[in-house]
């Protein structure tokens, strides 16, 4: 096992595009990193790079106490699970999980030994015999990981390793990807453009954003502090609501105005991002996680009320999501209109059509509230858990880790 050190690393593909840009990263001994961004970030290409299957074009790379930006990939003592994890069609699974030791010349008794612990940690033992077409999805990838952890390498390298999966199957390689890691503890990279993925697999996540690093650290900490609005859209599911808002001093303290609706902003909030006070009579940003909503019925008392009229809402069972319109535009700044680009090109997520561009809202409340759509509803904000962030830059205000963007390594660690 090793960490892994990638230090200002840059990828330019011939042609000019500058696929990752002086990506600082530490990857530490036993981790389970996951790399995660929009199509095209460069989580790939960041992955190829450790793998050396991909040229760096500057920077340094190190595994374990070596940088290996000259050795070839099969020198890197590293294993890699692809998308398509091609497996040999006329082989059996023994075969194929067997194939790569008999390529490095171990002795045979060490290789049954070895497929057959994999095959065990991978309830594979019954299926050894058959060749892949004979194994559903789930299986077939079972035996791409086995032929990965046979190797005993110094890290696993996957990119979108479930993602021909469907998604009950994917839900349950996640969890044996995670008892696995668990128990081998091997140094693993993961790539995913899936924030779900990442926030239930991830030691760590790191964001990344047309090929630079936009924040590193635990999933509740990205979910709790994002640094920027694109993390913050980006992190979090359903994704962060977001609106223009001025900040003021009212009677009762701090206050943030818009579309209508006034929100005291709590004396913690103030002293614990120090930045803010200066934003006072100034317009910013202001982010509210659709889970610190709550139907007023079921809400803490000290939460704040907010009125609102549900345009649509959706039952999960243990939760509803009321999505509502707000008296004000969608939020126009860069970082989110790459989410929403980014958004557009998988599945929409709803096919409401924005009301005289108004603001799409999302409230997700308990169960137990009688919210149907076109009813008024009283909600109520958690507001000590207010987001806010520069109309400008995107920053959030007065983020203790805002200088997580752009900053080497030594800066990012945190234990
Ligand atoms: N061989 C190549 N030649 C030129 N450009 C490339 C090459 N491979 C990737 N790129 C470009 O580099 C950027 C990063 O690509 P990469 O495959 O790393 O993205 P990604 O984050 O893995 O995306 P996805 O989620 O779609 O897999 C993209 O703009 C892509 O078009
Ligand atoms: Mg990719």
């Amino acid at each position: 096992m090793a960490k892994i050190v990638l230090d200002r690393v840059d990828k330019v593909y011939s042609g000019g595009v500058k696929a990752v840009d002086s990506l600082d990263l530490e990857i530490r001994d036993g981790e389970f990193m996951v790399l995660v961004g929009p199509s095209g970030c460069g989580k790939s290409t960041a992955l190829r790079m450790i793998a050396g299957l991909e040229e760096i074009s500057g920077g340094k790379i190190s595994i374990g106490d070596q940088v290996v930006n000259d050795l070839a990939p099969k020198d890197r003592d590293i294993a890699m699970v692809f998308q398509n994890y091609a497996l040999y069609p006329h082989m059996t699974v023994e075969q194929n999980l067997a194939f790569g030791l008999k390529l490095r010349g171990t002795p045979k008794s060490e290789i049954k030994q070895k497929v057959h612990e994999a095959a065990k940690m991978l309830g594979l033992e019954q299926f050894l015999a058959r060749k892949p077409a004979a194994l559903s999805g789930g299986q077939r990838q079972r035996v791409a990981m086995g032929r990965a952890i046979v190797r005993q390498p110094q890290a696993f390298l996957m990119d979108e390793p479930l993602s021909n999966l469907d998604a009950k199957l994917r839900v349950s390689m996640r969890a044996s990807l995670s008892q696995l890691h668990e128990r081998l503890g091997v140094t693993t990279v993961y790539v995913t453009h899936d924030q779900v993925e990442a926030m239930t697999l991830g030691s760590r996540v790191c964001v990344l954003r047309e090929g630079k690093l936009q924040q590193v650290d635990t999933p509740q900490r990205l979910f709790d502090n994002p640094v920027n609005l694109f993390v913050a859209g980006f992190i979090g599911s359903p994704a962060m609501n977001f609106v223009e808002a001025e900040l003021t001093r009212g009677d009762g303290g701090a206050q943030v105005a818009f579309a209508g609706y006034t929100l005291p902003v709590p004396d913690a909030v103030m002293t614990e991002r120090p930045g803010l006070e200066g934003y006072l009579g100034r317009k910013l940003i202001l982010g509210i996680r659709p889970s610190d909503f709550e139907d007023s019925s079921h809400a803490s008392a000290d939460w704040a009320p907010m009125a609102a009229t549900s345009s649509v809402t959706e039952e999960l069972g243990s939760e509803i999501n009321v999505i509502f319109t707000i008296d004000a535009p969608p939020v126009e700044h860069k970082d989110t209109a790459d989410l929403a680009e980014d958004a557009a090109e998988g599945e929409s997520e709803m096919a409401i059509p924005l009301i005289e561009n108004k603001a799409l809202w999302t409230a997700r409340v308990n169960a137990r509230s009688h919210v149907r759509p076109g009813q008024d509803i009283e909600l109520a904000v958690d507001t000590r858990r207010l987001h806010f962030f520069d109309p400008d830059t995107g920053l959030a205000i007065g983020h203790t880790d805002a200088a997580a963007v752009d900053t080497p390594v030594d800066t990012l660690k945190k234990d």
